[in-house]
C-alpha cells in the first residue's frame, strides 16, 4: 500500500510530484506528503487525509527544489495524523516508504540508545535514523544506505533523498513494486508506471532485493549482493496510462460503463467468435493431463475465482481446491506434483496472493496468473500470464475487473474442459457463443440505471443487507455483499441460499432488505423456497432474475428485470445490477464512492 514517487528535475518539482501522487491515491489516501532539497536543505510539506489538502497548503506555502520525493499513506503503523506523514526526515536525509518494516522496534530501540529522537509511530522513521547514523558515522549517502539496507527486514519500497546532494536519489525494493522512469536530463521514481505517465513510458522495474542509485544523467542498478546489473528499459502501454473519468461523475461509474468493451476485447484474446472455438495461449504444460486445480486470490478476485471454480469443476470435470490467500499457505497444504495453481489479481502486486504463489511454486506447482497490470509481480512470476484486458481501474471498488476476471476464467474452463476430453466441439461452440453474447446484454442492461436510483433510496435507510444465491450465484452474493459495504458502508452478508436456515434466518424482519441473484436455471425452484422462507418472516425481497416475477411466488419489493442469456454467461452478466445497486446507494447517501474509508486499492501489505 501507500505510493511513492521521485523527481529528479530540470526544474521546480513541487506540481509535478503532486501530479504524480494524484494517480497512486488508490493506494492509499490516509495523508499525502512532499519533500525537497531546497538550497542544500531538505524542506517538507505534508497534511493529514487527501492529496487534495496537501494541494491547498502548498498554494500558502510553496516548495521550491529540482530533487523531490513524494508519499500518499495507507496508513498500517501510527494513526493517520500528519506527524505520521511521510516523507520523514532528520538534517540529513529524508525517506518515503510503502511497506512494512518488521525489526523497526529493535532498530529504533537501539537507534535511540545511541541517541537518536524519535517523532512519530511509524515503522519508517527507523529508516531515516538508520540511514542518519551512518552518515554520522562518516559514511557518504550511497554506503550510508547500502549498510542500512542490509539491516532491514520485511517488504519494503523506499525513495531517499539527500541534504546537500541536489544531483542524488536512492531507490530500494524488496516486496513492494518500483519503477524508475527515464527522462531527457531527468530522471523519475514511482510505485507504478501510470504515476511516471505524464514524465516518460521509458521505465526500468527494480527486481526483488534491488537497489538504485539516481542522477539526472541516469540509473545505476545493484542487486542484493552489491553487484551492478542491467535490467531491461520497457515501453509501457500508453493505453495503460491514460486514466481519466470521461463524463461520469465516479470513476466507478466510468468502469462499470466500459464493461460491455473491455469484455468484449478480453474475450476476442481468447476466443474465436467465428469459429465459435476457444484459441487459448500455449501455457507451457499439457492441459489434457491436468487433474487438480488449485485457485487463490483476495477480495473481489477471490469470488471471481470461486465463480471459477464452479465452471471448471461443472464443465472441465477437474476438482478446485479455492481459499482467500491470506489463509491458504498457512494450511500448508500437500500439493502434489503436476498440480496447476491459478492465482487471481487485478493489480498483480497483493502481498498475500504473490506469497501464495510462492508457496505453490516451492512446491512444484505450475503457475498460472489471471492479472490486469502485466508488469506486476505476480505476473513476472508467473510461469504463465492470462492477462485480462480491463485497462486501468482506479475506483477502489473492483467492477470491470471482476468481470474480466471472470470472462478469462470463463476460456480456461472451456480450455481446459475441452483439452480433457469433457467438452465436445457442439457443447464448445454453445458456451462460447454464450460469452460472445454478454456484451450486448450488458448494454442493454446499462441503459436504465433509474431503478436502481429508486432502489438507493430504499436501501440507504437499511442497517443490515443480505444477499442470497447459489449455485454461481453463491459468489455473486458474496461480491455483492462486499460491494455494498464497502461503499456505502451499509453492513452487508452474502450467503448460500441454502445456508439462511441454519443462523441469518434470525435477522430477518421487514427492515431487513433481502436481496435475491436468481436466473431462472436449473437451481431457481430451489432458491425460490428459499425467498418464501424470507417473505414469511416479513423480510422485503429484491429479486434480480430473468423469472416472471409471478414464478417467485411471493411479495416481491423490487424486480431487477435481467435479459435471458446462457446459464454458463450468467454470472458475468448478474455482476452488473450487484454493482450498480451499491453504486446508486453510496452515491445516494454522499459516501466517497471512488476512495472509500480506510480501504485501497493495492494491498501490498499481508
Ligand atoms: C483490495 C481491493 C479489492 C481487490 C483486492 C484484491 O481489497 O480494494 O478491490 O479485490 O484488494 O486485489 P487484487 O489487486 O489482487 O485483485
Amino acid at each position: 500500500m501507500c505510493g511513492i514517487v521521485g523527481i529528479l528535475g530540470s526544474g521546480p518539482v513541487a506540481t509535478d510530484l503532486v501530479d504524480a501522487l494524484r494517480r497512486l491515491e488508490y493506494r492509499g489516501y490516509d495523508s499525502a506528503g512532499i519533500a525537497t532539497v531546497e538550497n542544500g536543505h531538505l524542506q517538507r510539506r505534508r497534511a493529514e487525509g487527501k492529496l487534495r489538502n496537501l494541494e491547498t497548503r502548498l498554494l500558502t506555502e510553496p516548495l521550491s527544489g529540482r530533487t523531490g520525493i513524494g508519499h500518499t499513506r495507507w496508513a498500517t503503523h501510527g494513526r493517520p495524523v500528519e506527524r505520521n506523514a511521510h516523507p520523514h526526515m532528520t538534517a540529513l536525509v529524508s525517506v518515503v516508504h510503502n511497506g512494512i518494516i518488521e525489526n523497526y522496534r529493535e532498530l529504533k530501540a537501539e537507534l535511540t540508545a545511541l541517541g537518536h529522537t524519535f517523532e512519530t509511530e511509524t515503522d519508517t522513521e527507523a529508516v531515516v535514523h538508520l540511514v542518519s547514523d551512518e552518515m554520522q558515522k562518516g559514511l557518504g549517502p550511497i554506503e550510508a544506505v547500502r549498510v542500512a539496507l542490509g539491516r532491514l527486514r520485511g517488504a519494503f519500497a523506499l525513495g531517499i533523498i539527500f541534504a546537500g546532494h541536489d544531483d542524488l536519489m536512492i531507490a530500494a525494493r524488496q516486496g513492494s513494486p518500483l519503477a524508475i522512469g527515464h527522462g531527457t536530463g531527468e530522471m523519475y521514481l514511482g510505485s507504478d508506471a501510470i504515476a511516471l505517465a505524464p514524465f516518460t513510458d521509458t521505465i526500468t522495474y527494480l527486481e526483488e532485493g534491488d537497489w538504485a542509485v539516481l542522477r539526472r544523467r541516469g540509473a545505476e542498478i545493484f542487486d542484493k549482493s552489491g553487484t551492478r546489473v542491467e535490467r531491461p528499459l520497457i515501453k509501457a502501454v500508453a493505453s495503460s496510462l491514460l486514466v481519466d473519468k470521461g463524463n461520469h461523475r465516479h470513476f466507478m461509474a466510468k468502469e462499470i460503463h466500459e464493461q460491455p468493451e473491455v469484455i468484449s476485447h478480453t474475450l476476442a484474446n481468447y476466443l474465436d467468435m467465428a469459429a465459435g472455438t476457444v484459441n487459448f495461449p500455449a501455457l507451457g504444460l499439457d492441459l489434457g493431463g491436468v487433474t487438480r486445480v488449485t485457485v487463490s486470490a483476495c477480495g473481489t478476485a477471490y469470488y471471481a475465482g470461486l465463480v471459477g471454480k464452479y465452471w471448471i469443476e461443472r464443465y472441465a470435470r477437474v476438482p478446485v481446491e479455492i481459499d482467500v490467500a491470506s489463509e491458504f499457505r498457512y494450511r500448508e497444504p500437500p500439493l502434489g506434483p503436476g498440480g496447476l495453481s491459478v492465482f487471481v489479481s487485478q493489480s498483480g502486486e497483493t502481498a498475500d496472493t504473490l506469497a501464495t504463489l510462492r508457496y505453490c511454486k516451492a512446491s512444484g506447482q505450475r503457475i498460472v496468473s489471471v492479472v490486469n497490470v502485466r508488469t506486476s509481480t505476480i505476473a513476472r512470476e508467473s510461469d504463465a500470464v492470462l492477462p485480462t484486458l480491463a485497462g486501468p481501474e482506479i475506483g477502489v471498488a473492483s467492477t470491470k475487473a471482476f468481470t474480466c476476471q471472470l470472462s478469462v476464467l470463463a476460456c480456461f474452463a472451456i480450455a481446459l474442459g475441452r483439452a480433457r476430453g469433457a467438452i465436445g466441439p457442439e457443447q464448445e461452440e454453445e458456451l462460447v457463443k454464450a460469452l460472445t453474447e454478454l456484451p450486448r446484454h450488458i448494454s442493454t442492461l446499462l441503459r436504465n440505471e433509474d431503478e436502481y436510483e429508486r432502489l438507493a433510496h430504499e436501501l440507504s435507510k437499511a442497517r443490515d443487507v443480505l444477499y442470497l444465491g447459489r449455485g454461481t450465484s453463491y459468489p455473486l452474493a458474496l461480491e455483492g455483499a462486499l460491494k455494498l459495504k464497502e461503499i456505502s458502508y451499509i453492513h452487508a452478508e452474502g450467503y448460500a441460499a441454502g445456508e439462511l436456515k441454519h443462523g441469518p434466518i434470525a435477522l430477518i424482519d421487514e427492515n431487513v432488505p433481502v436481496i435475491v441473484v436468481a436466473p431462472e436455471d436449473d437451481l431457481f425452484e430451489k432458491t425460490v423456497s428459499n425467498m418464501q422462507e424470507v417473505a414469511a418472516r416479513g423480510g422485503q425481497i429484491i429479486l434480480i432474475s430473468d423469472a416472471d416475477p409471478s414464478k417467485a411466488g411471493c411479495k416481491l419489493a423490487a424486480h431487477i428485470r435481467m435479459p435471458k442469456a446462457h446459464q454458463f454467461a450468467n454470472p458475468l452478466l448478474y455482476a452488473v445490477p450487484i454493482q450498480l445497486i451499491a453504486y446508486h446507494t453510496a452515491v445516494f447517501m454522499g459516501t466517497d464512492v471512488d476512495q472509500p474509508r480506510n480501504l485501497a486499492k493495492s494491498v501490498t501489505v499481508e
